[in-house]
């Protein structure tokens, strides 16, 4: 194509792949004999002998853009349980009416649609519409016994909300998110972050030593079990050995590939993870002994379908790495937030100055921001400063 901004893509994955490899390379350089055989590396990193490649592949490309709960709701009885009720807000400075007034994000949200799913959305029409989607938009390849098995635990009414109506006197849910970049360091943030009334952190979120940066109340941890385990072995070394565990905390999964259903299944029972990668993990060990299906939530894959398609439709989808594509677990937490909160600020995510700050806030020596080859960290970063410019959200920024 030649256009510039093709170019700059290809260097970017390109110096993502390189950035990988490397880092691959040093992670098996070094003496790890407890370590699993995977690189820090927010991948998919789907085991290839798991699953043929057709079904690694997202298959955006093509698809007509999404119609969000349309198919679905109308194949739904339970009209209710699929959407979530969260809308009707009181909060008369909610971010959806600066949404409804924008003439270009008005058209990209719809409040409408799941983001989470349960067990009532697990109809066999469902099944036979995301049967065709691969992870993590839909099931395909994935084998129904372990879809179903999972879903039907999902019956508690907390498993379709993240939250309840607010208690908030002013009737607007606050909600801050926190991602892990360098900007926090020496941010003083802290007492800002823990004044929301939910706090969302994700991956290797570490607290100790910057709770006056980053804070301590943890509502909402968000992962993929790929990455959450990545992170317990890239970041053991700034104190990061261990998923944030409380009585609050509630664990939101992203459904990237068969690893977290069998997990969140496992999670839900109490017991050792049957089989596959993770065969013979305790859940208990990431998510304490409280084992309550209100303590778990699993997002939507339709949710994770638009999401891409309508905030960010990478052009690295019609490269060759497309099937590696999806969006990052910040970014799939924090539109997480928009479509669940009335007022959102988020912290620690990129920003046009990313090459200022380190990778992350703990880094001890400043490291460059790692562009993987799977994720648009640019197209988030310019997502973000769009929705700050229109007081959509609250970007930090220094
Ligand atoms: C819903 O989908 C049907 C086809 O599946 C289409 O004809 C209709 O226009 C859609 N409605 C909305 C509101 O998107
Ligand atoms: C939560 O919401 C449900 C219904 O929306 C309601 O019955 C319940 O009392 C609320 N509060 C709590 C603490 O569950
Ligand atoms: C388990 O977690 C749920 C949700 O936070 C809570 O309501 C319940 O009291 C907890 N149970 C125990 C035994 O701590
Ligand atoms: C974090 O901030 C401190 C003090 O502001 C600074 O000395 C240190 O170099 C920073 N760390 C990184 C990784 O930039």
């Amino acid at each position: 194509m030649g256009s510039p901004r093709w170019k700059r893509l290809c260097l970017l994955v390109l110096l993502g792949l390189a950035f990988s490899l490397l880092f691959y390379g040093h992670y098996y350089g070094a003496e790890s004999p407890t370590s699993p055989r995977r690189p820090q590396q927010e991948t998919l990193q789907l085991p290839q002998a798991e699953l043929p490649q057709d079904t690694r592949s997202h298959h955006l490309v093509g698809e007509s853009a999404s119609k969000r709960g349309n198919q679905t709701k109308d194949s739904s009885k339970e009209e209710s349980a699929y959407h979530h009720k969260e809308k009707s807000s009181l909060c008369p400075r909610s971010l959806k009416s600066k949404v409804k007034n924008d003439p270009t994000f008005g058209k990209q949200f719809d409040f409408d649609g799941p983001v989470l799913m349960w067990n009532r959305h697990f109809t066999s029409e469902m099944w036979k519409k995301l049967k065709e989607r691969g992870v993590p938009y839909g099931w395909r390849g994935l084998p129904q016994a372990v879809i179903s098995s999972t879903l039907e635990l999902l019956k508690n009414a907390a498993n379709s909300r993240l939250f309840n109506e607010t208690t908030s006197p002013d009737g607007c849910v606050r909600c801050a998110v926190v991602g892990n970049g360098g900007i926090l360091n020496g941010s003083h943030q802290g007492k800002e972050i823990d004044a929301h009334d939910f706090v969302f952190r994700l991956n290797g979120a570490v607290i100790k030593g910057f709770e006056a940066d980053v804070g301590t109340k943890t509502s909402f941890y968000g992962f993929t079990v790929n990455t959450m385990k990545n992170s317990l072995i890239a970041y053991a070394e700034y104190g990061f050995t261990q998923i944030p565990q409380a009585k609050d905390i509630r664990y939101i999964f992203i459904p990237s590939d068969k690893r977290d259903y069998l997990m969140l299944k496992s999670a839900l029972l109490g017991i050792p993870v049957p089989e596959g990668y993770d065969k013979g993990d305790k859940p208990q060990k990431y998510f304490g002994s409280n084992t309550s299906a209100e303590k778990f939530k699993l997002l939507h894959p339709e949710f994770m379908y638009y999401l891409t398609e309508r905030f960010l439709k990478s052009e690295i989808i019609n490269s060759q790495f497309g099937h590696l594509y999806m969006p990052s677990t910040g970014a799939i937490m924090l539109l997480t937030a928009l479509h669940t909160c009335d007022q959102v600020s988020a912290f620690g995510f990129i920003t046009d100055n990313y090459r200022t700050f380190s990778d992350h806030y703990y880094e001890l020596e400043k490291k460059p921001l790692v562009f993987y080859a799977n994720h648009d960290m640019l197209l988030e970063a310019e997502l973000w400063k769009k929705l700050h410019q229109a007081g959509i959200m609250k970007l930090y920024q220094r």
